[in-house]
């Protein structure tokens, strides 16, 4: 496995492969757990050469006190990336990826328009920023980005397309601890209370999950089990809310495809339910598919 530190010396990485490899990419902002490796292993069942990226990208944080306790370890990244069967590790420098200011705006088709989007003005062109930039340099075949983060997986199979970039966007299960918790690099911020608590969110989706099957199964017009997305909304809230460690910042239920919410269940073919929740000082999201 190469460890590039620089862009001069991942570009001779990349031109020392073979001219007709086919390159799978798994852009990272480091803090690496089993959700990352889980992409690289994805990443290899398409072809033998995974390029990772470990930026943490300045332009995708609206709060400087998100970016500066960001967790940070490149070291054990890189071994793990080893392990897992990485070609190479690219590891560049903010001058790197930002020459200059970059002061792109993108055409997020309107996904940012619920969810992440007005919580964090200025997040999603972020990433847009720093996905097509890496585009640029790495020129991957294809690249693996995880359903944890769902409304930035639509935003960035939305840019692609309209951008025209050769890349297949390749969608990854969410990996959760064995308590249910979804895996992010912002656990390790966790207090071990909030930590303890955490587990709740997922809990509360599956429930709502489950509610919704019985609804969606039975058609909505069934006594008693008949419930609004708002109602579905509201016991989700409580239900996280309950052990008093939880905040919610936000739960919606959105057409899978538009992002839109939605107000009743015949609405759209594919529905998710969203969560972002603060643990203390910390900010996780999670979602679930409805339907
Ligand atoms: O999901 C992430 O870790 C980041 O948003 C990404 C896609 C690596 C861009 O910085």
């Amino acid at each position: 496995m190469t460890i590039s530190y620089s862009l001069a010396d991942f570009n001779k990485a990349l031109s020392s492969l073979p001219n007709d490899c086919t390159t799978g990419f798994v852009p990272t902002m480091g803090a690496l757990h089993q959700g990352h490796i889980s992409l690289v292993k994805q990443a290899l069942t398409k072809t033998s050469t995974v390029v990772v990226s470990v930026f943490v990208n300045p332009t995708q944080f609206n709060n400087p006190n998100d970016l500066a306790k960001y967790p940070r370890s490149v070291e054990e990244d890189c071994r793990l990336l080893e392990e897992a069967g990485a070609s190479i590790v690219f590891v560049p420098s903010v001058e790197d990826i930002y020459p200059a200011p970059d002061t792109r705006t993108f055409d997020l088709g309107g996904l940012d328009q619920t969810g992440e989007g007005p919580k964090r003005p200025g997040h999603f062109n972020g990433v847009a920023q720093v996905v097509t930039r890496l585009f640029d340099i790495v020129k991957p075949k294809y690249a693996f980005f995880g359903e944890k983060d769902f409304q930035q997986l639509a935003i960035i199979r939305h840019f692609t397309k309209e951008l025209g970039y050769p890349v297949q966007i390749v969608a990854c299960p969410t990996l959760r601890e064995a308590d249910g918790l979804a895996m992010s690099s912002r656990n390790l911020l966790l207090t071990s209370q909030h930590r303890a608590a955490a587990p709740a969110i997922y809990k509360a989706l599956s429930e709502a999950g489950e509610r919704a099957a019985q609804i969606l199964h039975n058609g909505s017009s069934k006594k008693n089990i008949n419930i609004t997305p708002q109602e579905l909304i509201q016991q989700a809230t409580a239900s996280i809310e309950k052990g008093g460690l939880l905040k919610v910042e936000y739960i919606e239920i959105v057409n899978s495809v538009n992002l839109k919410l939605i107000s009743n269940w015949d609405e759209a073919d594919g529905i998710q339910m969203c969560a972002a929740v603060y643990a203390g000082e910390v900010r996780l999201i999670d979602n679930i598919k409805l339907k």
